[in-house]
């Protein structure tokens, strides 16, 4: 089955949250994990429970500290109360927030701990992979919400590289729309899609789920 995940990234208030998870109604035998803000995570875990809908909730950061003073961080045993998954490593952490290297392992080993699930974001093959990391992005910074998505071939044979000798999960991310999904997935090393602007809209992306 694969993976198709939305990351709203920072968008979407909560009234809109609901109104998009309103919309997605088939997830066709896909596995469909949804990334909103911390400010929505416990209004749509909600209503997914409400209306028993197949989508799993994920977040797009975890601290890489503990409970504790850490003013404006969200901690791997607040976030275990509403998400299974968590990204680590997007692009956007790296450029906009520093997180890089040590800060990385430290969040992952905080996910492992909480018993989440790093989806962890690698710009490029030769970016390091933390230990116990299961499901992995290769997302390149420049087909990130630019229009210019890697080629699927490209794609998968990096796909193929990153797995070598390691069992692992591994998604492309970049400018994905309804229209080239079915490129990406179909190849045989990507598992699935991470997808940004395009998850935004409720329609495109039950277009998303239902062409993958
Ligand atoms: P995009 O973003 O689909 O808007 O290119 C993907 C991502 O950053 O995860």
């Amino acid at each position: 089955m694969k993976f198709i995940i939305a990351n709203w990234k920072s968008n979407k208030t909560i009234a809109q949250a609901r109104d998009w998870l309103g919309q997605i109604t088939n997830t066709s035998n896909k596995k469909i994990i949804v990334c909103p803000s911390f400010t929505a995570l416990s209004q749509v875990k909600l209503l997914i429970t409400n209306y028993q809908l197949p989508i799993k909730l994920g977040a797009q950061d975890i601290s890489q500290y503990e409970k504790g003073e850490y003013t404006g961080a969200v901690n791997g045993q607040q976030l275990k109360e509403l998400v299974d998954y968590v990204i680590v490593g997007h692009s956007e952490r790296r450029q906009y927030f520093g997180d890089n290297g040590e800060v990385l392992i430290r969040k992952v080993d905080m996910a492992k701990k909480y018993n989440l699930t790093p989806i962890f974001c690698i710009q490029n093959k030769e970016a390091d992979i933390p230990e116990g990391v299961k499901i992995v992005a290769y997302e390149p910074t420049i087909a990130i919400g630019t229009g210019f998505p890697d080629t699927p071939e490209d794609a998968d044979g990096i796909a193929s590289e990153i797995k070598k000798g390691r069992d692992l999960v591994v998604l492309y991310g970049g400018s994905v729309t309804s229209l080239n999904v079915k490129n990406f997935t179909k190849m045989p090393n990507l598992d699935g899609v991470l997808v940004g602007g395009a998850s935004l809209d409720a329609e495109e992306f039950a277009k998303i789920i239902i062409n993958a």
